[in-house]
């Protein structure tokens, strides 16, 4: 790991995220059989899972990227307003699309978008978030894949950043609270 001063643990290894994303994989794989998914990724923190768990997954797949901001700058909780920076490229009407996600907060960034590729008749919309932390909730998502259920502790790396920091990380690790609450 790139030795940090704010980084106060890992909570999961390279070695763990890799095992346990190939077996979101080996579902998708499974679920999807003799179908061709639209992968949605949520940018920007779910770009690096989105390159690993697409190279396990064994299908013709069509792959693209949605942005979108509800932090703002140097805050660790959603501001409520989803805003979209980056619509998909590609049309997902009659699709079967996977919102692949960092992370699942209070939930709103992606009932959000998934209620908008619904709007616009898309087949199915499911999920695949690397983490959850359900305590934080504040409406309701399924999540159809999940790689790892968290505490509520602030976690960056693996794409996963605050202040646009730290995203290069190998492991997903916790940020210390002095990092971000000074
Ligand atoms: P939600 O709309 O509250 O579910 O927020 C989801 C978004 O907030 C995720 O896509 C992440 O980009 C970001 N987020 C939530 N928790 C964390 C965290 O612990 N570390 C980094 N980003 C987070
Ligand atoms: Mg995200």
């Amino acid at each position: 790991m790139k030795a940090h001063s704010d980084i106060k643990r890992i909570m999961f290894s390279a070695r763990q995220i890799q095992e346990r994303v190939k077996q979101v994989a080996d579902e998708i794989t499974q679920d999807y059989k003799g179908k061709r998914p639209l992968i949605a990724g949520v940018l920007k923190g779910a770009w690096i899972f989105v390159a690993d768990l697409l190279r396990q997954v064994e299908l013709d797949v069509d792959v693209d990227f949605i942005c979108v901001a509800s932090y703002g700058g140097g805050r660790t909780y959603t501001s409520g307003e989803v805003t979209l920076l980056k619509d998909l490229t590609l049309d997902c009407k009659g699709r079967d699309v996977i919102l692949v996600e960092d992370i699942v907060d209070s939930g709103i960034t992606l009932s959000r978008i998934k209620e908008m590729l619904l709007e616009r008749k898309a087949n199915s919309v499911r999920i695949a978030a690397l983490l959850s932390k359900p305590s934080r909730r504040k409406v309701n998502v399924e999540i159809n894949y999940l790689g790892f259920e968290v505490p509520d502790e602030f976690v960056v790396g693996y794409g996963m950043d605050f202040d646009e920091k730290f995203r290069t990380l190998q492991d997903i690790c916790v940020l210390k609270k002095e990092a971000y609450s000074s």
